[in-house]
């Protein structure tokens, strides 16, 4: 069969990447890439939210499965217009319907399904203009830090942390009556702070049936011991050596049924990955955020786990028969370093060249692109994050050391790493 990878990042490389492995997979297009999906398949130059190319690129290329990376086309509406068509409904599309992805595209939207079906969450209100003066009164009687986030997508930064009340007043106000996040901050969903340790865990569901893969911890800090900006994810590490097997039965108990079960009495067409955000608090886990797509970096970290032929399990997902299906995971323990732009995750030069990429000696790993280019004969960068280094060791320790070896054979200008991914596991 013929696969339209749609996305341009380090989560898609890693797909390809395995996408590529199956016996399933004829030939792999991927919308737009970067230099390293090229060399896995055809990149076609078309971005995610062009869905008429996309479906024409399909038409053109006999491609009958799309599987879709990004949260922005699924949050717009990717999966119902490819199904809506006559031309394209026979294409297996692995994402949820714009419906179900509004899990991500509206933090509102989330806080009420996870009401509704119980699941444990921060007690939260949410706030439009409408009710504002409300909103204030809310703030002002509320126990400090508090969270602010603004209802829609906005590119990872819409979540605003305030430890006094004056700071949460004034934000209040800028992403009302400013808009400080546009049309996303129409909607302000105000929610108690949760004390813990993050972590990421993933599904892949038809709907009615769900496999867990491997869970991960995602580093967002831009500095060493997660100091800093915030950031895409500078890191990740699998297994997460705190989801012992008693933790992870309350959250699939506590959280995964009941989100899969919910999915059913909603009504919702879900046929791809849900990434659960969660934090620990004391032992309990709580979901910070949905998202209807794989995480990145924790894609590059948790697929080169997985030894069960993707493709296969994207068909059973598809045809809604995931319930016949395993998945096999690879003990190891497996890191992902990013290299990003310097600068990054404020403003950043693109268009240097990345030496060193020819004569690369990795020997229980890979490397993934993430914001590269290829420019003729160099492989240059064109994002903030450019390059993930993945590694498999007998530990985390083990397995981070392999990446950064990986990245010191690597150049360019501006380059930067954190050199302590899985720090507190030592
Ligand atoms: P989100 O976009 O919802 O993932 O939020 C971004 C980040 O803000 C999360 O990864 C957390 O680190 C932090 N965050 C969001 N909500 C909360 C909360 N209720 N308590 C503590 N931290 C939070
Ligand atoms: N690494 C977090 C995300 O993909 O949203």
């Amino acid at each position: 069969m013929n696969i339209l990878l749609v996305g341009s990042g380090g989560r898609e490389h890693a797909l390809a990447w395995k996408l590529k492995q199956s016996n399933l997979c004829t030939q792999l297009f991927i919308a737009p890439g970067n230099a390293g999906t090229s060399l896995l398949g055809t990149n076609l130059p078309i971005v995610v939210n062009d869905f008429e190319l996309l479906k024409a690129a399909c038409l053109k290329n006999n491609i009958t499965m799309m599987v879709v990376g990004p949260e922005e086309p699924l949050v717009n509406g990717i999966y119902d217009d490819f199904k809506n068509d006559t031309n394209t409904k026979h294409i297996h599309v692995i994402g949820p319907s714009k419906n179900a992805a509004q899990l991500e595209g509206s933090k509102a939207f989330a806080k009420e399904f996870m009401l509704r079906h119980n699941i444990p969450t921060a007690a939260y209100k949410e706030f439009t203009n409408s009710n504002y003066a409300e909103g204030l009164e809310y703030i002002k009687n509320h126990s400090l830090p508090i969270v602010l986030k603004a209802d829609g997508l906005a590119a990872g930064k819409g979540v605003v942390i305030c430890t006094n009340t004056m700071e949460a007043l004034s934000e209040f106000e800028l992403m009302l009556h400013k808009s400080k996040f546009g049309e996303a901050g129409k909607r302000v969903v105000i929610e108690e702070f949760l004390t813990g340790i993050e972590l990421s865990i993933f599904a892949l569901t038809d709907g009615e049936n769900y496999l867990l893969l491997p869970e991960a911890k995602d580093y967002k800090r831009i500095g060493d011991g997660d100091t800093g900006l915030n950031t895409g994810g500078m890191g990740a590490v699998s297994p997460v050596p705190f989801v012992t097997e008693a933790f992870l039965q309350k959250i699939k108990t506590q959280i995964v049924i009941p989100t899969i079960e919910g999915f059913k009495k909603d009504k919702f067409e879900y046929k791809g990955f849900v990434f659960f955000g969660l934090i620990n608090v004391d032992g309990e886990p709580k979901v910070i955020e949905y998202n209807c797509r794989m995480g990145d970096p924790e894609t590059e970290t948790v697929i080169p786990r997985i030894e069960s032929d993707l493709v296969e399990l994207f068909l059973a997902t598809a045809q809604q028969r995931l319930h016949e299906k395993n998945i096999i995971i690879n003990p190891k323990s497996v890191t992902t370093v990013i290299a990003v732009s310097g600068g990054y995750p404020e403003g950043y030069e693109k268009g240097k060249e990345i030496k060193g990429l020819n004569k690369l000696t990795i020997t229980d790993g890979m490397l993934f692109h993430c914001g590269t280019l290829q420019k003729n004969e160099l492989t240059v960068t064109n994002g903030g994050r450019v390059i993930a280094a993945t590694s498999y060791g007998q530990t985390i320790k083990e397995a981070v050391k392999s990446s950064i070896n990986t990245l010191q054979q690597l150049n360019y200008d501006g380059m930067y790493y954190r050199t302590d991914i899985g720090y507190e596991f030592e």
